[in-house]
């Protein structure tokens, strides 16, 4: 009996995490669409076509540029993406535009 209840337990926590990575890629998805796809548009860049989001691999630096904006880009604070959010960015970013 008490095998039961582990089992079931053990079942439920990891559907519980799987749903919570789920919501964490849709998260970046949506905020993206929000805040960034206005210049970036399937991860290109409307008005410096030289610097698009297209192979980025590196999340601190994409971080980075949230915050510190520049060269045409608005600088979001933490009020306007906080960290968790501008991670999530970073790691959609990365694995969505490719090439
Ligand atoms: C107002 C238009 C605008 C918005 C909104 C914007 N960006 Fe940018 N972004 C730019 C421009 C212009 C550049 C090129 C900046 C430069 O030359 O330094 C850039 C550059 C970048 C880079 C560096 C690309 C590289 O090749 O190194 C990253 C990463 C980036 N943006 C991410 C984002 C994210 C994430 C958001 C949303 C939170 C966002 N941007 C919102 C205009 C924008």
């Amino acid at each position: 009996m008490k095998k039961g209840i582990i089992l079931a337990t053990v079942a439920l926590s990891t559907s519980l995490l799987a749903s919570a990575a789920f919501a964490a890629g849709a998260t970046g998805e949506s905020i993206f669409k929000a805040k960034c796809a206005s210049c970036h548009p399937d991860g290109g860049n409307i008005m410096n076509p030289k610097e698009t989001l297209k192979g980025l691999k590196d999340s601190k630096k994409i971080v980075s540029k949230i915050r510190k904006g520049g060269g045409g880009m608005t600088a979001f604070d933490a009020k306007a993406v906080s960290d968790a959010d501008a991670k999530a960015l970073a790691d959609y970013i990365i694995k969505t535009f490719k090439k």
